[in-house]
């Protein structure tokens, strides 16, 4: 949004700086057709920025006025009915998979190489009608009558241009603090894949310009011609580098790559991205549009500071964040920081781990599972006692510790480095210095009269802070909720223990009878004997869940709006996205999905 009003108002600018002499022959028919599809091109995407934000304006509307109609109102009917226009876009574009069921489910040569997820029906629309709309511009208003040479010139113009100018969404679709994610409400999963296809269409954008350059040229003098002029021009040298860089990130980017060395992906990344707008950079050299690069480089700047400003803030001074770390049974670990700095905890929330020790700079992101306010009375005694006066506030602000606390999986990079680590160590635990890059993410479930979590595995640590919340929300009175259930679906019962402690927490909260029901299912259970439910509220099966009849099961039963909301496999959240959807015609339900990977 802040790009586009800033890349149209300096549109017309160029376009005076152009008409003025600023090219030898001064601006033809062709350059302003040029212009105009910048033009358009940053309506569109204002167009599409304003239609989400007024979308997302509205439901934080209907769910605050929701929230407040059912604080006192233990039965919501009326919310509980779906309205037909709604229910039938949620039903068939937005919670809908591309073809029948599968989205999230992976595509799989083998049990190593998966080949990626497919699109929603939304998101296919979105993108292939921006994709359409590109090849549009790129031929838009080009006489193919005209001489070659002079059709090859002017589509070598347009490609340019509409390569240069994706590069904007591009780079600002590709950072986690980008505005857009907090203005539309878009998730930083989906922002993650917009980010894919604008780079495919630069490339090809960028290919194509190259190629039509290519192609006159060796018409007119031969490949010889074309191996001279890389040589002879740095101009045409750096466009060549240009587009061997993102030809090269085209390459090392698909899914099975990206997936197997994540790290290697990041890193040949950003070298191949900086290399490519380094060329694009000296390649636009005195030339108007090298001002659009400008908003690219400006936009990666502020990207990385806000990071490193956030990093900075949370984790030094203070005696700086320390983390322990703890082997559990079951192949995990749980973290638990101490932050210089804290921030107040919500539900949702994920944050980026730095632990130089182990992994050096890489960080990686896991989900906030559990905070703890402690205060240090040992320290509070003592200065109370020293100062012989009870404590001011900002004496207890100092000595008031907030720990918060990520459960990770084993998986074979940094997570088994740390595993290792802690495995060998006294106790199986340690001690080291960490920088927690955060909060990121963090949403709210109360204005549902109904919500059902659903876990498979570590995805429990997205769901855990919900069900505390909203527990505690119902004692005191603040949420809408008036049924709460957990379905949580392990391989074996020792993955309990990853959150045995906070459960017995959560279990003996205030009024949480009245309100919590938590359904375990094992699927790999050494014997039957493991299989034992401890009360009516918690209860324990051994196989997979029926998801169909648990789903029918709460919309019968459930009262007012109902939520559903998943983090585990993918084949577990494409099970959920069909039984919901199946059930979106007569109940008003929403669909949420929490994935860890992109
Ligand atoms: C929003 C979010 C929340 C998450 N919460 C949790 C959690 O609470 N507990 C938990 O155990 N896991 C969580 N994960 C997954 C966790 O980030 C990865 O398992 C971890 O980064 C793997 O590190 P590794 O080096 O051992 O990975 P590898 O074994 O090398 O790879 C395993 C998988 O993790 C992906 N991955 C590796 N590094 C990163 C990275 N820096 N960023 C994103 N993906 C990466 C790889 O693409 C691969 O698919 C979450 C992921 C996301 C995106
Ligand atoms: C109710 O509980 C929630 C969750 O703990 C808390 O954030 C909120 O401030 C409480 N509200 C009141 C009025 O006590």
């Amino acid at each position: 949004m802040i790009t586009n009003t800033l890349l149209l108002s300096f549109l017309p600018a160029v376009r005076v700086a152009y008409a003025s002499g600023g090219h030898d022959e001064g601006p033809g028919p062709a350059d302003f057709e040029n212009w105009d599809v910048q033009h358009f091109l940053g309506y569109i995407w204002i167009a599409f920025v304003a239609v989400f934000i007024i979308y997302q304006f509205t439901f934080h509307f209907i769910r605050y006025i929701r929230t407040i109609a059912c604080l006192n109102n233990d039965t919501q009917r009326y919310f509980s009915r779906p309205q037909a226009v709604w229910s039938w876009f949620r039903r068939n574009c937005l919670n809908a998979p591309l073809f029948r069921t599968r989205h999230h489910r992976e595509f799989k040569l083998s049990s190593a190489v998966n080949i990626g997820t497919l699109p929603s029906r939304l998101q296919t629309f979105l993108l292939v009608g921006y994709f359409a709309t590109n090849v549009g511009f790129c031929l838009w208003s080009i006489d193919f009558s005209q001489p070659y040479a002079k059709v090859a010139g002017e589509f070598r113009n347009r490609t340019g241009i509409m390569a240069v100018i994706n590069m904007i969404p591009l780079f600002l679709l590709a950072g986690r603090n980008n505005p857009i994610i907090t203005l539309t409400g878009i998730s930083f999963d989906t922002m993650n894949l917009i980010h894919r296809w604008f780079g495919r269409i630069v490339v090809l954008e960028a290919v194509a310009h190259t190629a039509a350059w290519m192609a006159s040229k060796v018409k007119t003098k031969g490949w010889v011609a074309v191996q001279k002029s890389i040589n002879a021009s740095p101009f045409i040298m750096s466009g060549f580098i240009g587009t061997v860089a993102f030809v090269f990130l085209l390459m090392q980017s698909p899914s099975p790559v990206r997936h197997a060395y994540y790290e290697v992906f990041l890193h040949g990344h950003i070298i191949g991205a900086a290399l490519a707008l380094g060329a694009v950079w000296v390649h636009l050299k005195d030339m108007t549009y090298q001002y659009m690069l400008y908003g690219v480089v400006a936009l990666w700047a502020m990207e990385r500071t806000i990071r490193l400003v956030r990093l900075i803030v949370r984790n030094v001074g203070a005696g700086g964040t320390k983390a322990d770390v703890e082997v559990l049974p079951g192949d995990a670990l749980r973290v638990t920081v101490r932050m210089a700095r804290p921030w107040s905890f919500r539900p949702g929330q994920h944050a980026y781990v730095y632990m130089p020790s182990v992994g050096l700079w890489t960080n990686h992101p896991f989900s906030l599972a559990w905070s703890e306010e402690e205060e240090d009375l040992n320290i509070a005694n003592m200065v109370a006692d020293e100062k012989g006066l009870p404590m001011s506030r900002q004496d207890i602000l100092e000595h008031h510790k907030t720990s918060m606390s990520f459960i990770i999986r084993r998986r074979t990079g940094f997570t088994e480095k740390l595993f290792k680590k802690a495995d060998l160590s006294a106790a199986g635990k340690f001690t080291t210095s960490a920088f927690i890059e955060g909060p990121y993410g963090g949403e709210d479930l109360s204005s549902y009269g109904t919500v059902m979590l659903w876990a498979a595995g570590i995805g429990i640590t997205h769901q855990v802070p919900h069900v505390r919340d909203i527990v505690a929300k119902y004692a005191n009175g603040t949420t809408a909720t008036r049924r709460l259930t957990l379905v949580w679906v392990i391989q074996s019962p020792e993955h309990l223990e990853w959150i045995r402690s906070w459960m017995t927490q959560i279990l003996s909260m205030p009024r949480r009878r009245e309100i919590l029901k938590i359904l375990l299912f094992v699927t790999r259970p050494r014997s039957t004997k493991e299989i034992h439910s401890p009360s009516s509220s918690v209860q324990m099966f051994p196989g997979k869940p029926n998801v169909q009849a648990l789903i029918d099961q709460e919309m019968a039963e459930g009262i007012g709006a109902a939520c559903v909301s998943v983090c585990g496999t993918g084949s577990l959240s494409d099970d959920l996205r069909k039984s919901v959807r199946s059930r979106q015609g007569q109940w008003n339900v929403d669909f949420r999905e929490e994935s860890f990977s992109w």
